[in-house]
């Protein structure tokens, strides 16, 4: 278990991913794998091994626009939080995906990123439709996703073997405030 973050320390900012982000990125996947796969589909053994190729291939596919991937990072020292990822941007529609470091969990951070992720989405991604999926199992997920505005579509979708509902936020520039 890690040591939980102190109190006290500044809010940690949203950046957009940059190829300089990746020693601190691979240190955040490393240390956060089992914490993750308690939750989320393991990466696997090869994401690490080819980490920086990737993640090359992660930046070209932002730089084309079809995904805006963003990091969560403590001010002052540059370490990777976390990670609120915008991927397969179509027509104005794209999927939501997001994962904090264990030490920064209950303190809601998730909940404040999203919320900065939907005024960037309006402001700058031009999008008017998320989607997100969690698995039932996955209270703070769901927690996350209702508080920041997502609801459920009715459907329901599997995630690795975990029954998952769906969810949706229209953003309007409102909304998304
Ligand atoms: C999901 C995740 C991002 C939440 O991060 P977080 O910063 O702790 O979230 P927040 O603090 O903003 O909100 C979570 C809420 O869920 C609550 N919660 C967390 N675990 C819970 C549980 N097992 N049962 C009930 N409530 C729970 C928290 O207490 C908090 O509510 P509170 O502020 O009223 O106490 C983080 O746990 C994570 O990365 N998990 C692993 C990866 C993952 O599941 N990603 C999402 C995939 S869909």
């Amino acid at each position: 278990m890690p040591m939980p973050m102190p109190l006290h320390t500044p809010r940690p900012r949203l950046e957009r991913l940059r190829a300089d982000h990746a020693p601190a990125l691979l240190a955040f996947e490393r240390e956060n794998r089992a914490f993750f796969a308690a939750s989320v589909p393991d990466r696997g053994d090869a994401y690490f091994a080819e980490f920086e190729a990737r993640l090359d291939s992660l930046l070209a596919e932002q730089s084309a626009g079809v995904c805006h991937f963003h990091v969560l990072v403590a001010e002052g020292t540059g370490e990777i939080l976390g990670r609120f990822n915008i991927v397969d941007v179509t027509d104005g529609t794209a999927d939501l995906g997001f994962r904090l470091a264990e030490k920064a969990t209950g303190r809601g951070l998730a909940t404040t990123a999203v919320h900065d992720l939907l005024t960037l989405c309006t402001t700058t991604y031009a999008l008017t439709t998320l989607h997100a999926a969690a698995a039932t199992t996955n209270t703070a997920s769901r927690a996350v996703l209702t508080r920041t505005g997502f609801v459920p579509t009715g459907e329901e979708v599997m995630l690795s073997g975990k029954r998952g509902l769906v969810f949706v936020r229209e953003l309007t520039e409102t909304a998304a405030r």
